[in-house]
């Protein structure tokens, strides 16, 4: 299949990236004084992670950070996404902080600007201090303002040399994975408790990013979404108000208060008992300007009336994750955003990519299908661009094999293999492409 990026052409300043999380790829879980968070606990819960592993050693890119940030160097990208453990640089959510800990990002972010990498920095990709989680964590609305503590210290040590800083990665998932469905840390399975958790998650993000521009900060600063397309599995009516409402609770949720100050009525309305407190204020904080959105694509969702959904549709490819290869979404999805939100000044794909069993043979992996993946998904932002989408950046998911969370190691979603036994580093062909493909931009 020809590649249909080969003529296409983005802006000089687009941020071309990739991505990884703290929990997913350092390991270092108990070293140097880090706390505990709560996904450390969580893969201590028997069945909770597929392959029964943890975080302990992952990519133990708390020791080779400064060989990944040579091999980020050597794709062509100008910018990479990470995150900051918060266990890591203030072991139990408040009071003091960890030196070897601030230490560790500084020279990781000292690393990136040596190479040329814009350093964009979240907060709170999952790992909440445990020590937190026991006073109730993002249930508890204390909480709110431990996580401002933290986003100003991280503003105080990093704040100067930052291209961004996000707040919160994938509310949604924090909320219904780890607190409704209780599949991901902390394992609550409470529908109030998980509503309860989206608000304090906002609320947090307002606070913070108020506090940090009334900190003088200069990174630009934002949120970032899990957001895919609903659609309904027939033109029934009734389908058609299923895909509409979960839309509503993964998407408008969060894009109302957001951009919008207040909740979806027909959302609030069928949450019923499980509708969470807000108190008198609380959606003024949370509605500050965006510098950027944040989104993460990977598919779309098939919405039938009935409560049953699929990202499997028949006929079409799928990824390992069983999710269904949909490139076409994610031009419809920015689409929408820029209609429905036209204040926000600039979408950044945070995230996209996709798991393939991959196979190492003779120092190389021929993953084609996730090069086509990446080839299709990138058309897709530039033709959301020709259509007059403001988008801003784009960022692979993920540069290494890492820990997938509840799938554990099992799930491949780097551009760079790794060896699990040695620690041992292998760009895919995928990489290879992505490498060309940057180099192309250049020159154009
Ligand atoms: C979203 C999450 O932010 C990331 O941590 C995860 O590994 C990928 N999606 C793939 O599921």
């Amino acid at each position: 299949m020809s590649d249909p990026t080969a003529d296409l052409r983005f802006p000089a300043d687009f941020v071309w990236g990739v991505s990884t999380s703290a929990f997913q790829i350092e390991g270092a879980a108990q070293a140097d004084g880090k706390g505990e968070s709560v996904w450390d606990r969580f893969c201590r819960q028997p069945g909770a992670i597929a392959d029964a592993s943890n975080g302990l050693v992952a990519c133990e890119h708390y020791q080779r950070w400064a060989d990944d940030l040579d091999l980020i160097a050597s794709l062509g990208v100008n910018a990479y996404r990470f995150s900051v453990s918060w266990p890591r640089v203030q072991p139990t959510g408040q009071g003091d902080w960890n030196r070897a800990g601030l230490a560790f990002y500084d020279r990781l972010v000292d690393g990136m600007l040596a190479r040329g990498l814009q350093p964009h920095l979240t907060l709170n990709h999952w790992d909440l201090p445990q020590a937190l989680q026991e006073q109730g964590g993002w249930a508890n609305r204390a909480t709110v303002d431990r996580f401002v503590d933290y986003a100003l210290a991280i503003e105080r040590r990093l704040g100067d040399r930052l291209a961004s800083l996000v707040t919160h990665n994938e509310p949604w998932v924090m909320a219904e994975l780890g607190h409704h469905q209780g599949i991901f840390a902390p394992g609550v399975k409470d529908r109030a408790t998980a509503m309860q958790v989206s608000h304090h998650l906002l609320l947090s993000h307002g606070r913070a990013l108020k506090a940090l521009r009334a900190h003088g900060a200069k990174a630009k600063l934002g949120i970032v979404l899990n957001l895919a397309p609903m659609h309904p599995a027939t033109p029934s009516p009734a389908d058609r108000a299923k895909a509409q409402l979960e839309d509503g609770l993964l998407a408008r949720w969060y894009l109302d208060p957001l951009c919008r100050g207040r909740y979806p009525a027909d959302v609030w309305a069928s949450l019923g008992d499980a509708a969470p407190q807000v108190a008198e204020g609380d959606l003024a904080e949370i509605q500050q300007p965006l510098d950027f959105l944040g989104v993460n694509y990977y598919s779309r969702t098939v919405q039938s009336a009935d409560g049953s959904w699929t990202n499997q549709q028949s006929g079409r490819e799928l990824t390992d994750m069983g999710w269904e290869i949909y490139p076409e979404g994610l031009t419809e999805l920015l689409l929408r955003l820029q209609r429905d939100y036209p204040q926000l000044p600039s979408l950044w794909i945070t995230e996209n990519g996709g798991a393939f069993p991959d196979e190492l043979k003779d120092g190389r992996v021929a993953d084609e299908a996730r090069t086509r993946y990446l080839q299709q998904h990138i058309a897709a932002v530039h033709e959301a661009m020709q259509e007059g989408v403001r988008v801003g950046a784009y960022m692979v998911w993920s540069l290494l094999d890492n820990f997938e969370w509840a799938f554990g190691y099992s799930k491949r979603f780097g551009i760079v293999h790794v060896d699990y036994a040695t620690q041992q580093r292998t760009p895919k062909d995928s990489a290879r492409w992505y490498q060309q493909f940057l180099q192309q931009q250049k020159k154009a």
